[in-house]
């Protein structure tokens, strides 16, 4: 078993089960309250005036959701919707085959929405503000501009970080929703969620100890309920107990706060091969073997989050708590490391 089995990229082999698990509706989507409730009613005022949502942009960390609720926004409003990947569009000519093939009001799901090319960008312009596509025809003099009109339809687009999207594109999505981190308790509704609809039995305490784990992520927590169950089976009877809930993790690796070894890793690799920073991302990188893009998107945001790294305008630092992690010696007090 490696720790790439848990980290949120997307492997195929998980996604059938994924799916699976994936919340249907607004009802069934755990927590992020003070996301649900102006999408609730942003959505039942689009339907009482049978008109298109408004365009909605999430950003988030991978696996707190942002497809899920795609999905959803599709579901209540009872309209189609068609999905692409950001970097997979790469012609004008396939973004204005997708844009006129869209029926009034469906969902138009863009993922990775950041990293769209810029051709295909500015051909949303105007397509999200006036529902109108232009279309260059002939070169040179001869040149015109033609202009189709299309359905009003709602771009969701999806993002990691809003810094990555150019300003134009973010102002003109009418909402934003940023998903946080999973309190351990909704966390918690998850596993038992997820549990039942695989049809493993598992005490609630045992879930709770998932969900402490999980990095605040509901992917994250699907991935070891699953590997969880697999020891249950394998070794035990069936059932998750805790003590079969700390076996699995540890096999996995996963640590109290539901540090992997990359984390881990990293951590250790700004400590020992950098003095404890400061260290600037791409350096970091190398050193680690990762894309950039994956570390400031994968691994950062949650030790950010726990306090045990801190990212300065000359690179990335480990803190103290983040020393006192590693089982490295805190510093004094009155010493200053960095
Ligand atoms: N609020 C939630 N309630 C229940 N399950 C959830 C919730 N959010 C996410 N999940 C579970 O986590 C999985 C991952 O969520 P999803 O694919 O929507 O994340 P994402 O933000 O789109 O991730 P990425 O950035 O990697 O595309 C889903 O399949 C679902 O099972
Ligand atoms: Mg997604």
């Amino acid at each position: 078993m490696s720790e790439t089995f848990l980290t949120p990229t997307i492997k195929p082999e998980d996604d059938d089960i994924e799916r699976s698990l994936r919340p249907r509706n607004l009802g069934e989507f755990v927590g992020q309250e003070r996301i649900k409730e102006p999408l609730a009613i942003s959505l039942q005022a689009a339907q009482g005036r049978e008109e298109a949502l408004d365009h909605v942009l999430l950003v988030g960390p991978p696996g707190l959701g942002k497809t899920s609720l795609a999905f959803i926004v599709r579901e209540e409003l009872g309209v189609g919707i068609r999905c692409i990947a950001g970097p997979a569009l790469e012609r004008k000519g396939d973004m204005a085959a997708i844009l006129t093939s869209l029926e009034p009001r469906d969902v138009l799901f863009i993922d990775e929405i950041h990293r769209l090319n810029h051709a295909v960008e500015e051909i949303l312009y105007p397509a999200l503000e006036d529902f109108r596509l232009d279309i260059i025809v002939g070169q040179g003099p001869a040149a015109r501009t033609l202009t189709l009109d299309l359905p009003h339809f709602t771009l969701v687009g999806a993002t990691t970080r809003t810094g990555l999207l150019t300003t134009p594109l973010r102002d003109r999505f009418g909402m934003t929703f940023r998903l946080d981190y999973y309190c351990v308790d909704d966390l918690a509704t998850i596993v038992r969620r997820s549990a039942h609809i695989l049809g493993v039995e598992i005490e609630p305490e045992a879930a709770t100890e998932i969900a402490a784990r999980s990095r605040g992520t509901p992917r994250i927590a699907n991935r070891i309920l699953r590997r969880v169950r697999d020891v249950a089976e394998v070794r035990h009877q069936g059932a998750v107990t805790m003590a079969i809930a700390r076996e699995a993790l540890k096999l996995l690796e996963v640590d109290e706060v539901g540090l992997e070894h990359t984390d881990r890793e990293l951590l250790r690799a700004i400590v020992e091969r950098f003095d404890g920073g400061p260290v600037g991302l791409s350096t970091l990188a190398v050193a680690l073997g990762e894309e950039p893009d994956t570390i400031e998107d994968v691994y950062e945001p949650y030790l950010l989050q726990l306090g045990f790294i801190q990212r300065t305008n000359r690179g990335r630092i480990v803190t103290k708590s983040g020393l006192a992690h590693l089982g490295a010696p805190a510093p004094p007090d009155d010493v200053s490391l960095f």
